[in-house]
């Protein structure tokens, strides 16, 4: 078997919030084989950040993780300063949800896209220049040469978005981690910027992680696609499948939640609150706002595990498939 890019196992991740520690990702397991693509979805506040943040080991002073974070078989969370600069540099790239708090305001489009480029000090600065003039043109940037020379407040957000890309893709990386890079953006640049990024991704041969709350863009774009809830994965599976025959309500209701474009019946949100990973009971995570808990649900924790090729973490999940609705469903009391 291949060694995937990414593999991370029973991660657990504690912050500290004044004087406790919370927990805000619990036993979470997950692969990304070469140049694959995972979808991660999830509400707000369920962990898809701090997912990312963790594999790139940029957690704030004080967190406690447990758990291994393999890139390309060795663990990040116990590399040494110089592999861990060289991982972040030349293994993995991130791309954010607003670009404008990722860059410098104050220098040029042009210094900032060479600047990782003449860290090496094997490439001239006229060959720099040349390498990202054609990266602006693959992320479909006209006029290449007059952009260098502008400053992020002059480039509008998909623009800037695209710089990002390039930026991204400057080191050639192996591994993407995208976080909810197109939802800043108004819907026909986030169409653009999709397809750019997916052009290039496959092209390169890339293992992306794409994070977003849409699980039809997930998708879309992904191989596989995993659902998280309170810091937990409850659902893993090749993106059409857990798209068209959701095996955990938690998934279904995601999908129902989507607006969809000219329907006549309005998105409905999954009643409730969703709740923090800190908060999470003994039993399933999502048992508060399940239409179909039962009592072993609030008392035991149910564990990923294998059904029909997917995983999911439900008690009930044979039984209810392919019925589970949120139609009926109250806001709990
Ligand atoms: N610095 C921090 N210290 C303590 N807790 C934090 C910190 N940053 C985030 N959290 C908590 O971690 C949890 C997960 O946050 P995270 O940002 O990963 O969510 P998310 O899924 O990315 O949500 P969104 O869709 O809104 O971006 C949240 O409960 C949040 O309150
Ligand atoms: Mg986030």
């Amino acid at each position: 078997m291949t060694t995937p890019v990414l593999a991370i196992e029973h991660l657990h991740v504690e912050l500290p919030v004044r004087a406790e520690m919370r927990t805000v990702l619990h036993d979470v397991s997950l692969t990304i084989g070469p140049s694959e693509a995972l979808g991660l979805v999830g509400e707000s506040g369920s962990g898809k950040s701090m997912t990312a943040r963790s594999i790139m080991r940029l957690l704030s002073p004080g967190a406690s993780t447990t758990g291994t974070i393999l890139f390309e078989g060795v663990d990040v969370l116990t590399m040494h300063h110089d592999a861990l600069l060289a991982f972040r540099r030349k293994g993995v790239a991130m791309i954010y949800q607003d670009p404008r708090a990722h860059i410098n305001p104050v220098r040029t489009i042009g210094d900032f896209l060479t600047e990782g480029i003449l860290l090496d000090g094997s490439v001239s600065t006229a060959e720099a220049q040349a390498k990202v003039i054609s990266l602006l043109d693959e992320v479909g940037i006209p006029d290449a040469k007059r952009r260098l020379r502008q400053y992020p407040h002059q480039l509008s957000g998909g623009l800037l978005q695209r710089v990002m890309i390039a930026a991204a893709l400057s080191e050639e990386p192996r591994l993407l981690l995208a976080d909810e890079p197109t939802t800043a953006l108004d819907v026909t640049t986030q169409e653009e910027v999709m397809a750019i990024l997916d052009q290039l991704r496959v092209e390169r041969s890339l293992a992306m992680l794409f994070i977003t709350h849409d699980l039809d863009l997930a998708a879309a774009v992904s191989d596989r696609v995993a659902a998280m809830y309170a810091g937990v994965i409850i659902e893993v599976g090749d993106a059409a499948s857990l798209h068209t025959d959701s095996l955990h309500p938690y998934t279904v209701g995601l999908l129902d939640s989507r607006p969809e474009f000219g329907a006549r019946v309005r998105a409905r949100p999954i009643p409730g609150r969703p709740i923090l990973a800190s908060e999470a009971p003994p039993g399933c995570v999502f048992a508060e706002r399940c239409p179909y808990v039962t009592e072993r649900c609030r008392s035991e924790r149910p564990i990923l595990r294998e059904v029909d090729g997917r995983l999911v973490a439900c008690h009930r999940a044979e039984e209810l498939r392919g019925t589970i609705s949120f139609a009926g469903a109250q806001e709990p009391r």
